[in-house]
């Protein structure tokens, strides 16, 4: 298996093309640097296209502040230098991430039944979707969003309480990206919240929407980062030269390839596929939401910005009840920051805080469904850890968040 595997590497490094994620039981990152980097733009901007054009970096963010990047051990002296010949500063945030993993691994990932002290794999997530829509099936039941590239099921929760009129749809969709581990675990937290609480006002949340809940929408790259490579972010699917997955949040028809994507099969972040709607997970969930009449919320959960994110993801001009959107999430934060006193950044478009980003689902909903209500939570973390003990801390407040959002809304007859 090693020989193997050294032999793929070596004739990759032949053929050019130096990509070789270290990778012996899965991408360990063993003495893996976290980097944080700033300096002028223009010596940035060599940096990151030097770096990124020839060498496998498994994360890299960049935002005004600065880039964090991580870096394997034998590019530490070319990251080092080449930064330094550029006159940019060089933090070391992280020393070894694979400390990280093994933490996780060894006290945090669990099998058997379901917690929100732990994280769990796909096949226990649906498990408890089955599970709860049994147990409170007078109002929730098992719904397919759409299909995998290996053949798994996008399982959802509806959640609709029983009612003579139809209600307005409120649409959830978490764990697009694979590695970003906290939203699964708080989507489920959120739909146990509203199957099970007393609370007046989270009652009143479940029963005034017909919910569409959908935790893990990268069913295959979720399981992924369990099984192989913790930090993988793309679908599984198989590009004709060889290279796995594309970013399905830059496979969406609208603005397709424009920002922040790449059409390069191997790049490890944000290869937009081979044309829109490409991965059959975003075709087919797309499907799914064209068939939804009435929705009036489509709320999208990532890690780890700690922001709030408005349409469109790759415009600085302003949808037109921007500044609706910009009071109601205001609330939303203000709610949310009263259970943990977390602050969060926004809300605002993705453009103006982070980084113009093209193809992703928000946009494509909003354009082409004129969903009124569309959001990207970024929700808390370090580089996609948070520890599960602390699941129940980013639950309640993505909950207030939701009962806040609602509230504003309402405030303004959205419904
Ligand atoms: C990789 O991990 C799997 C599951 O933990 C284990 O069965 C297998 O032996 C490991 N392979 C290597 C090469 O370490
Ligand atoms: C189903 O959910 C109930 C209530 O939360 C729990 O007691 C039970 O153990 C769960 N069953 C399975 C098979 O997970
Ligand atoms: C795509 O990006 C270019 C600049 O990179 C811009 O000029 C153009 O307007 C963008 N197209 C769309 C449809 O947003």
């Amino acid at each position: 298996m090693i020989i193997l595997h050294l032999l793929f590497c070596f004739s990759l490094l032949q053929s050019g093309l130096a990509k070789c994620v270290v990778d012996d039981n899965h991408s360990l990152y063993n003495e893996h640097k976290m980097y944080h980097i700033e300096g002028k733009k223009e010596g940035m901007d060599k940096f990151m296209n030097f770096l990124l054009k020839n060498h496998e970096i498994p994360y890299h963010s960049k935002t005004e502040k600065g880039c964090h990047m991580l870096v394997a051990p034998h590019l530490v002296p070319i990251v080092e230098d080449f930064a330094k010949n550029e006159g940019l500063s060089t933090k070391v945030v992280i020393n070894d991430y694979s400390e990280l993993i093994r933490l996780e691994k060894n006290n945090e990932r669990r099998k058997d039944g379901f917690s929100w002290t732990a994280y769990y794999d796909v096949d226990d997530i649906h498990k408890y979707l089955q599970n709860m829509s049994s147990q409170h099936s007078e109002m929730a039941q098992v719904v397919v969003g759409g299909q995998s590239y290996e053949g798994r099921q996008i399982l959802g929760l509806r959640i609709n309480t029983p009612s003579d009129v139809d209600k307005p749809i409120m649409f959830i969709e978490s764990g697009i990206h694979a590695r970003e581990w906290i939203t699964p675990a708080t989507t489920t937290y959120f739909i146990n919240e509203l199957l099970t609480s007393t609370d007046p006002e989270i009652v009143s949340l479940r029963n005034q929407f017909d919910w569409h809940i959908f935790p893990t929408v990268n069913p295959d790259g979720y399981h992924y980062t369990f099984t192989r490579d913790r930090l993988w972010r793309k679908t599984r699917s198989r590009s004709p030269n060889g290279c796995y997955g594309a970013d399905p949040n830059r496979n969406w028809d609208y603005n397709w390839l424009n920002y922040s994507s790449s059409d390069n099969p191997c790049d490890y972040q944000v290869y937009a596929g081979s044309k829109p709607f490409s991965e059959i997970e975003t075709r087919t969930l797309s499907e799914y939401i064209s068939g939804l009449e009435n929705m009036l919320g489509y709320i999208s959960f990532h890690s780890d910005a700690q922001t709030l994110l408005l349409p469109y993801s790759d415009s600085v001009e302003h949808v037109d009840n921007y500044d609706d959107l910009k009071q109601i999430g205001e609330t939303s934060l203000k709610y949310g920051y009263a259970v943990n006193q977390a602050k969060y950044d926004g809300p605002g478009t993705a453009a103006e805080i982070l980084y113009k980003a093209s193809g992703g689902s928000v946009d494509w909903v909003r354009n082409t469904q004129g969903t009124p209500l569309v959001y990207v939570y970024e929700l808390r973390g370090r580089y996609f850890h948070w520890p599960a003990r602390r699941i129940h801390e980013q639950g309640d407040e993505v909950t207030q968040m939701m009962v806040g959002l609602v509230y504003e809304a309402k405030n303004l007859g959205y419904f």
